[in-house]
């Protein structure tokens, strides 16, 4: 069962993930906002919190109780945390309106780039005594023409069978459950790891306590995260997630899909096995 898992500290993950996040965002490339935009787009979010206040009737101790609040979630570092948990998967929603393909899913605050590459059949870098249900997960990468992908890459990462993701849990190896694997010339990959467990937002930081204070839960159900890219494709950023598995369908971060369910099936050994095949678009 889950709840007898320990609880994940929010001293673990949260500053962790903003400087993750401000590593990756130096060196993203991205374009200055411009000023039109900056100001069609927080005109529109402060209507809508205006809009709040008044059908609400947000009282001032309420109003200075969110100032705290915000105040805390950054002293915490926890802004990638509450952003990608509660508002991420609406970005993705729009982002996605475009696309065909396979369907995506939020990136989510522990993605770490520049992992080692390792040739397919490959198994993710884990502890001699790595618990959990042994999972070989296979499958093709193929453009929107059925045509096979060679040499595509699975960048892949999880968290283990208590749900912690290695580089925000000071327990857990660097580079635990995480690699990005080289499919051959056929786009084919083979990839064994171990089933994770239901992830669960801390709850001693404040965007825990603010679920608590809500009477929401803080998990999510068990989950794969993949960036699927090849030459001249636009990649795929998505998670898998699996068939039964707690908090499928009240997931607090709002990302599953029905098209994104694995269906494993139990090979012997204890081990079980599924495939899932990508398709890419032109990038
Ligand atoms: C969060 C954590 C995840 O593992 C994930 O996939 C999405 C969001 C979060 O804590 O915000
Ligand atoms: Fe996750």
């Amino acid at each position: 069962m889950t709840t007898t898992q320990p609880s994940p500290t929010a001293a673990g993950s949260g500053s962790s993930a903003t400087e993750a996040f401000r590593a990756t965002r130096a060196d993203s490339g991205a374009p200055q906002v411009s000023t039109e935009r900056i100001a069609a787009v927080v005109s529109s979010l402060l209507a809508g919190i205006h809009d709040t206040i008044r059908t609400q009737a947000v009282t001032y101790d309420e109003f200075q109780a969110a100032k705290g609040f915000l105040i805390e979630v950054g002293e915490g570092g926890e802004w990638p945390l509450l952003l990608d948990v509660l508002v991420e998967h609406v970005v993705e929603d729009v982002a996605s309106r475009s696309r065909t393909g396979t369907k995506g899913s939020i990136l989510g605050p522990y993605y770490l780039p520049g992992q080692p590459r390792l040739d397919s059949p490959a198994t993710l870098p884990q502890r001699p005594d790595e618990k959990g249900t042994a999972l070989v997960f296979s499958g093709q990468v193929r453009d929107t023409e059925g045509n096979p992908l060679p040499g595509a890459e699975i960048d892949i990462w999880q968290a283990d069978e208590q749900g912690y993701y290695s580089g925000f849990a000071p327990h857990i190896p660097e580079g635990n459950l995480r690699a990005v694997v080289v499919a051959d010339d056929q786009g084919r990959f083979e990839i064994h790891t171990i089933e994770p467990a239901p992830y669960q937002i801390p709850t001693d930081g404040p965007t825990g306590k603010l679920l608590g204070a809500a009477g929401w839960h803080p998990w999510r159900p068990a989950h794969l995260h993949l960036l699927v890219r090849a030459p001249g494709k636009r990649t795929v950023t998505t998670q898998l997630y699996f068939r039964g598995g707690e908090w499928l369908d009240s997931d607090v971060a709002s990302a599953t899909k029905p098209e994104l369910i694995l269906d494993p099936v139990e090979v012997g050994d204890g081990t079980h096995a599924v495939e899932y095949d990508f398709t890419l678009e032109p990038a």
